[in-house]
């Protein structure tokens, strides 16, 4: 393993005033994104979209890596440019999503499992030549009655443990995400509750498969009240409490926090990312991994019209420029009403 190099390439990745676009919907993911659009999810419609937002001029001020998925790091531009030559070029460093997705646990009514270690070896070298220089696996628990189960938390931390370990041996850093959905009704303290459990567990996995934590990168929730919570917390509980829970459990050698949106709206995202930049004194830089919070508004605004693709282009480049601005707390909600 070379350390020097994982270090370095999870710095970049988690460098002050940049962060990390999650473009790696699977094929199912797209589908249902593409639905909102009322656009068919073909090959080429998913290669289109994906290359109105690498190509977005200026984007690699605020986007220090890219997570694709296996068909788009196989892709390239029209001008047939590979997209992760074209990334690498602009300095963004290429990711890739290798975790199978979530199956249901059996004998765990309402918990999942996330799959894809079978073949991972083999599939990380192969990533690697194509380009990919760290990978994301998502583990998911979800917050109900009776739920996570200790069974759910153990067996999701050890397999994350067991890939970010694959990885770093295969010279790729991984972004180790443990998501604690916000789907429920729960309070932001019961979030808290489970959060801190998950990654206290995560930790003591990734310790017990020695990985070295230098050269790794955390993708975790924030801790939020649940979208059907019938009394939501405000943003600076939401920042209170995710930096009191990161700071109890996330050891200061791990170089960056990259968090996921989950299902906030573009704003919260950002909003709650500049005031926990704010807090400062922090051990760990701390980004963004944003999905549907840096997509949403750009998706919208495309279309799938060629004509419009520079419209979506400059509302990727205005979510992209945000949350910039919230990695180094200068961000202010005001600055939502500018055009993109
Ligand atoms: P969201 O920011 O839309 O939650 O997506 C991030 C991600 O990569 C989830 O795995």
């Amino acid at each position: 393993m070379n350390r020097t190099e994982l270090a370095r390439i999870a710095h970049a990745m988690t460098a002050k005033g940049r962060g990390i676009l999650a473009a790696d919907e699977s094929t199912g993911t797209i589908k249902k994104r593409f639905d909102k659009i009322k656009l068919e999810s073909t090959e080429e419609n998913r290669r289109a979209y994906r290359e109105m937002l690498f190509t977005a001029p200026g984007a690699a001020d605020h986007i220090s890596g890219v997570i694709l998925y296996d068909e788009t790091l196989r892709q390239s531009t029209k001008g047939g440019e590979r997209f992760a030559d074209l990334l690498t070029r602009l300095g963004v460093v290429p990711g890739i999503k290798v975790d199978a997705g979530t199956k249901p646990m059996p004998n765990f009514p309402g918990e999942v499992i996330t799959e894809g270690l079978d073949g991972l070896a083999g599939r990380l070298a192969e990533y690697h030549q194509l380009g990919a220089r760290f990978a994301k696996w998502r583990a998911v628990i979800d917050i109900g009655a009776g739920i996570p189960t200790r069974t759910c938390i153990e067996t999701n931390a050890e397999l994350l443990a067991r890939y970010a370990a694959l990885c770093q041996a295969a010279e790729i850093v991984p972004i180790v995400e443990p998501e604690v959905l916000m789907d429920g009704g729960h309070t932001l303290e019961r979030c808290e509750e489970v959060t801190d459990a998950v990654l206290c567990e995560v930790f003591d996995r990734l310790f017990a498969h020695r990985v070295y934590l230098e050269g790794m990168v955390l993708k975790p929730n924030m801790v939020i009240s649940g979208q059907k919570c019938p009394d939501r917390a405000g943003p600076a509980q939401v920042a209170e409490a995710t930096l009191r829970c990161l700071r109890r459990r996330v050891p200061s050698a791990v170089p960056g926090i990259a968090f996921l949106s989950g299902g906030q709206s573009e704003a919260e995202a950002t909003h709650h990312l500049d005031l926990m930049n704010r807090a400062g004194g922090l051990p760990w830089a701390l980004t963004f991994s944003y999905g549907r919070a840096l997509q949403a508004s750009a998706l919208a605004a495309w279309g799938g019209a060629p004509a419009q693709v520079a419209a979506g282009q400059r509302e990727f480049l205005k979510r992209a420029r945000l949350n910039g601005l919230a990695t180094q707390g200068k961000y202010e909600p005001a600055l939502e009403k500018q055009a993109a």
